[in-house]
This record gives structure tokens, C-alpha cells and sequence, in this order.
């Protein structure tokens, strides 16, 4: 049996990316090409992602980015052995935009199209990046995500804890953006932090200690609103301050709710998990990385977290889900539909 060869496509959000991967029969992967086209400075301008913005954006680079993809890995079109698009959730007219695209490419070329769950393949990464065994315990942050899951198999995901309002990124662009920070919101607050004063202001834990592994973050960025209103104007010192401070509840809250997770995995699935995984764009963040290695000792198994260029969308991360699905024999038909929300 030889190596699949599976281009990915992903175009839910801000970033137009595309990516060559291949996957050995034993399930080593090995990333050939990873082009990435930011849309930043596009929308910079409005504070966040603009949807008519994005998607006209993403007509005009993605053929561009697809073919600097296909000419870094060295490949022709008729060399893949299938070809991945990331078909939702995501904002709509993007996600039409790589699909379609995807489709053209698997009807001229005459290979398989796989139609990969964004969210999926933030879940699948640390397979690619850490060869990490079944099952595992995901914690999936990202910008509209805040989960922790059982990955039992591709395609088999148990959610195990959810946020109960906003989501650990959007709670870091909304903070930067009540501080004037610019956007996208998480770095630049992770950087404000690093010069900041984390215990200058004792901001919430929302749902330490419950049993349930749930989130909720909208109580402690209403305190650091509060805060940033009472102390206004802020120096640049209050703003690192702020950051720093909010920052170190949420890395709290995160190893809180891990560990719950953990307890919610050893019951239901009878034995622990063999990693703890995290994934999605929140996953680059320095601070959170490194809390959440003492957390996976503390529950007796080891982080495995992707670099963070595969943390925030890329393509290589919906070619590798492509791949892991084509192993198993999994494809869709060229009529299936883009879905803006597509729940795992
Ligand atoms: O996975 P992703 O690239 O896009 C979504 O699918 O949402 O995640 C983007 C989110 C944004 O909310 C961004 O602010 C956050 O990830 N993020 C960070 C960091 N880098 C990106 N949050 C905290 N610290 C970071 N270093
Ligand atoms: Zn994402």
C-alpha cells in the first residue's frame, strides 16, 4: 500500500490556506507544503473579521496560495490522492469558496473530494505532529470553540465539557479590544502580559471546582471591563497589568477544567487518556502551553501540543484530516453542501 497524497483546503475564517500532506500505511504524516495568506491587515481596520471582506479575499488568493502549495511539495494535481476542503463551520461565503474550489479540482483531476470539519481537523493535528494514539483528551480553543472532548477515533468525538457563553479566544479579543489593543486580540494580549503585573488585580476563576467540566468566561471579562473602566485612563502599565492578571485566571480556569475533564474521561471511557492534545488558535498562547504540561503530569499523562503555526488555521491541518479520513475509505460526492455550523 503507498502513501496518500492529500491537499488541503481551508478557507472558514480569515486565513486562505492550502497544504500538501502525505500519510504512510502505518500512519506517519509528513508535511510537503503549508502556504498560509492572512487576511489581517484586511480587516485590521474594522476590529475583526469583516464576512464579505473574507470571502471576496479568499476568491482572489486562493487559486494563487493552492498553486504555490502544489509547486513547494513538487506535485501535480494527478499525483494527489484526494483532495480535502474544509466544509464548515465557518463563516459561509469562505467556506463555499474553498469547497467549490475543491470540488473543480476533483472532477478535473479525477480524485476523491473529502470534505473535513474545521473543527475535526484541529482535533486530528497532534496525530500528524506527535503521532498521538486513540484515545486522547482534547482541549479545543479556539477563536468560536472552547471544548474539551474524547477523541476515541476519526470521526469518533465525545464531548466531555463546553463553555457556557464565550469562547477562552473571542474572551481574549474582547479584552483587547476594551484595552485598544489591536487585533487579532490573543497575541497582543499574551505580549501585554509578559510585561504585567498577573496579581496586581484578583479577577474571578469562573467554574473552579465544579465537577462538571464546563466553561464560562463572560463573568471574568465583565471584571476586567469594570476594572479598565474604573481606572480609565489607563497607562500602559494598567494595560499590561490587566493583561497579565487576566491572563492568569484563565490559565487557572483552563488547568481547573482539564483536570475535571480528565476525572469526566477516566468514568466514562474506564481508563485514561493517552495525551492531553490541545488545539486551535488559543493553543499558541506561551503561558496556557506551559500550565497545561504541569496539568497533564498532575493527571499522569503528557501534553502533546502542535507548533503554533498548525495551532491557528493552516491547510496542512485539513490535509491531514483528509488523509486520516481517506485512510479509512471515507470521500463525499461533489453535491454536498457547505455548513456554517457543523457541530463535532
Ligand atoms: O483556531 P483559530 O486560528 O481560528 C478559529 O477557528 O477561531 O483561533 C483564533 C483565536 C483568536 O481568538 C485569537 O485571538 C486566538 O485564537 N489566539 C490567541 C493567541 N493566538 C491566537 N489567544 C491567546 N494567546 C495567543 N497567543
Ligand atoms: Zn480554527
Amino acid at each position: 500500500v503507498a502513501d496518500l497524497l492529500v491537499l488541503g483546503i481551508e478557507t472558514t475564517c480569515d486565513e486562505t490556506a492550502a497544504s500538501v500532506v502525505s500519510r504512510s500505511p502505518s500512519g506517519a504524516g509528513d508535511i510537503l507544503s503549508n502556504v498560509v495568506r492572512s487576511q489581517i491587515e484586511d480587516h485590521s481596520p474594522y476590529g475583526g473579521v469583516v464576512p464579505e471582506i473574507a470571502a471576496r479575499a479568499h476568491v482572489e488568493v486562493l487559486d494563487h496560495v493552492i498553486a504555490q502549495a502544489m509547486a513547494d511539495a513538487g506535485v501535480a494535481f494527478s499525483d494527489l490522492s484526494g483532495i480535502a476542503a474544509a466544509a464548515g463551520p465557518g463563516l459561509i461565503g469562505g467556506v463555499i469558496v474553498g469547497l467549490t474550489t475543491a470540488k473543480s479540482i476533483s472532477l478535473a483531476a479525477r480524485r476523491p473530494l473529502v470534505a473535513v470539519n474545521h473543527l475535526e481537523a484541529h482535533a486530528l493535528t497532534a496525530r500528524l505532529t506527535d503521532g498521538v494514539a486513540f484515545p486522547y483528551l482534547l482541549l479545543l480553543v479556539s477563536g468560536g470553540h472552547t471544548q474539551l472532548l474524547a477523541v476515541e477515533d476519526v470521526g469518533k468525538y465525545r464531548r466531555i465539557g463546553t463553555t457556557l457563553d464565550d469562547a477562552i479566544g473571542e474572551a481574549f479579543d474582547k479584552v483587547a479590544k476594551m484595552l485598544s489593543l489591536p487585533y487579532p486580540g490573543g497575541p497582543e494580549v499574551e505580549r501585554q502580559a509578559a510585561l504585567g503585573d498577573p496579581q496586581r488585580f484578583a479577577f474571578p476563576r469562573p467554574m473552579a471546582g465544579r465537577r462538571e467540566p464546563d466553561f464560562s468566561l463572560s463573568g471574568l471579562k465583565t471584571a476586567v471591563r469594570l476594572e479598565a473602566d474604573r481606572l480609565a485612563p489607563l497607562s500602559d502599565q494598567d494595560v499590561a497589568d490587566l493583561c497579565a492578571s487576566f491572563q492568569a485566571a484563565v490559565v487557572d480556569v483552563i488547568m481547573d477544567r482539564v483536570k475535571a475533564g480528565a476525572r469526566f474521561f477516566r468514568e466514562r471511557l474506564g481508563s485514561g487518556p493517552t495525551a492531553l492534545v490541545v488545539a486551535g488558535g488559543v493553543a499558541a498562547n506561551g503561558a496556557i502551553r506551559n500550565a497545561l504540561n504541569k496539568t497533564a503530569s498532575d493527571i499522569g499523562t503528557r501534553l502533546a501540543v502542535p507548533p503554533p503555526v498548525l495551532c491557528t488555521d493552516n491547510g496542512a491541518m485539513i490535509a491531514w484530516a483528509g488523509a486520516e479520513r481517506l485512510s479509512r475509505g471515507l470521500t463525499d460526492p461533489l453535491d454536498l453542501s457547505p455548513r456554517a455550523r457543523w457541530p463535532l
